[in-house]
């Protein structure tokens, strides 16, 4: 084949123009795709980058309504503790002192005195039971003595004594023996998913189960009540569900909480336990 150099110019003239047409057409379409590429990519990353920006303020945002959820239950707490220290104790101390000033004027011996030595031991009995109360809200005395299996066991048969309703706990006592943060917490979620089912569920039925599986602790606490909207759980002023999540988030577990379909309240737990949070399973 002949080198192109060698073809006549007239020739070689309208090859070249067509070859440096198509070139420059080619190099336009590759140009026009890289910079219609790059502007794609431009817009891309700039929505990407958007989306980032708009997903840490939405994070920031919820972490400081979390935060201000937390002041408030802590605040709520303590007014709690402090009202039933100052209406309970206090008012059965200031009945004391009183009757302790009464006795003073009465003859040792004495009819009056024995009723009032009576009234002051009841009194007395009842401050003790109080205060037993109240330190055993502020820390469940059943987790430090017999552990969370103990614990749990208080906890349902406290239930079942004051609301009449029947409630089975399933659940193997070795599978139970866990640290103390795990312990806490699920003492903690089992007592608000108690109080709300007494509360709110109109329920005849509860059964709480956990067990090992996969190095994690599975729980769930059903009920067969009026079951639970998904307007409930974003009540402003009710903090007893964000704790719950809370507390299991804190451990790096998951929360599902809602109604099954048929009737009742149904929180799905799964709490993945560290070699440290317990004994081998
Ligand atoms: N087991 C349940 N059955 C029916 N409704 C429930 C149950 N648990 C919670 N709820 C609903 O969810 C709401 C939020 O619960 P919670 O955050 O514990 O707040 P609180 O108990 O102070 O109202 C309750 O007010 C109630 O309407
Ligand atoms: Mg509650």
């Amino acid at each position: 084949m002949s080198q192109p150099a060698l073809l006549p110019t007239i020739v070689r003239t309208p090859l070249l123009i067509a070859a440096a047409l198509l070139a420059a057409r080619a190099l336009h379409g590759v140009l026009a795709t890289a910079r219609g590429q790059a502007l794609a990519g431009q817009c891309r990353s700039r929505r990407i980058i958007t989306e980032r920006q708009q997903a840490q303020q939405q994070s920031h945002s919820q972490l400081r309504e979390l935060s201000a959820a937390l002041q408030t239950i802590r605040e709520e707490e303590r007014s709690h503790i402090s009202r039933e220290l100052h209406d309970d104790l206090g008012q059965l101390l200031a009945t004391l002192r009183m009757d302790l000033s009464l006795l003073r004027q009465e003859a040792p011996g004495s009819l009056s005195a024995d009723a009032l030595l009576h009234n002051m031991d009841q009194l007395l009995l009842t401050a003790i039971a109080s205060l037993r109360r109240i330190a055993g809200n502020l820390r469940p005395r059943a987790l430090d003595e017999g552990g969370l299996y103990f614990a749990l066991h208080g906890l349902r048969h406290d239930f079942v004594q004051r609301h009449a309703i029947v409630c089975e706990l399933l659940a193997v006592e070795e599978e139970l023996v866990l640290d103390d943060s795990h312990s806490t917490a699920i003492f903690r979620i089992v007592q608000e998913a108690l109080t709300n089912i007494a509360r709110h569920a109109q329920a005849g039925h509860v059964r709480l189960r956990l067990r090992r599986e996969d190095g994690a602790l599975l729980i769930t606490i059903e009920d067969d009540g009026r079951g639970i909207a998904d307007e409930d759980m974003d009540k402003a002023a009710s903090f007893g569900l964000i704790g719950m999540r809370e507390r299991v988030w804190a451990v790096h577990g998951d929360i599902v909480i809602g109604s099954d379909g048929s009737r009742g309240t149904r929180i799905d737990i799964r709490m993945p336990l560290p070699a440290r949070a317990g004994p081998p399973q």
